[in-house]
């Protein structure tokens, strides 16, 4: 990344990325990890009230997988601080005819709105997506906007020494480290599908919330 950057934890260079085409994350389509989860019978469990689960996904990008998981039955509401990245996915779900709630805003802010708020939280390209010292502070944010009990499905990536991002790599270990304190794993492993530059890079872990 170019020293004249913004910093990684401001909407600028985020924005920066989407004005200049470089949003080289983006996969035109939902991620396979979550798709393939779905398909294989994966639930985030509805609450006792009958209503479908609620499921967040912050820095959710133009919201491919908030549409899948409303495709699905699920009440979706996408986080992303960048502005492009909201008005495409409101633009897409209104295509598609479906109903997500897409919030502009900077997710370390979300706990005053939406405190135990949500059945479920997708996590994908967004823990490597923001500062690694500010890993811990996202870690509590998420289990803050959960109900207790709720489900963390993240898919952690890259799984590869260094330091350099964004994309923060990250280790199995770490991510057992950051999550311990706040969920009991599930279950953990590779997903069941990859995108295939990610293929080998990726840790799909199903948490609960304490
Ligand atoms: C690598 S992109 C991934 C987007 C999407 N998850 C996907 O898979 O296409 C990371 C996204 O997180 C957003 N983001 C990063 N830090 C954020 C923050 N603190 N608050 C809100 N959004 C953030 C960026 O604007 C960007 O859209």
């Amino acid at each position: 990344m170019g020293l004249d950057r913004p910093p990684v934890s401001t909407s600028a260079f985020w924005e920066g990325l989407y004005a200049s085409r470089s949003d080289g994350w983006e996969l035109g389509h939902p991620a396979p990890p979550l798709a393939a989860w779905l398909s294989a019978g994966g639930v985030f469990p509805a609450p006792d009230s009958g209503e479908p689960a609620r499921v967040a996904i912050p820095g959710c990008g133009r919201g491919h997988d908030a549409r899948l998981l409303a495709r699905q039955g699920y009440r979706v509401s996408g986080f992303d601080f960048a502005e492009v990245a909201i008005a495409e996915a409101r633009a897409l779900a209104q295509a598609e005819g479906l109903t997500v709630s897409f919030e502009q805003r900077d997710i370390f802010t979300l706990e005053g709105d939406h405190r135990g708020s949500f059945d479920g939280v997708w996590e994908y390209t967004c823990f490597c997506a923001i500062d690694p010292a500010r890993r811990e502070e996202y870690v509590r944010l998420v289990h803050a906007i959960l109900k207790p009990g709720g489900r963390l499905l993240g898919c952690f990536y890259p799984l590869r020494e260094g330091t350099d991002g964004p994309p923060f790599p990250v280790s199995e270990a770490q991510i057992e480290v950051v999550l311990s304190p706040w969920f009991g794993i599930v279950e953990a492993g590779p997903p069941a599908e990859s995108a295939e530059r990610r293929r080998g890079l990726e840790w799909l872990v199903l948490a609960r919330r304490l």
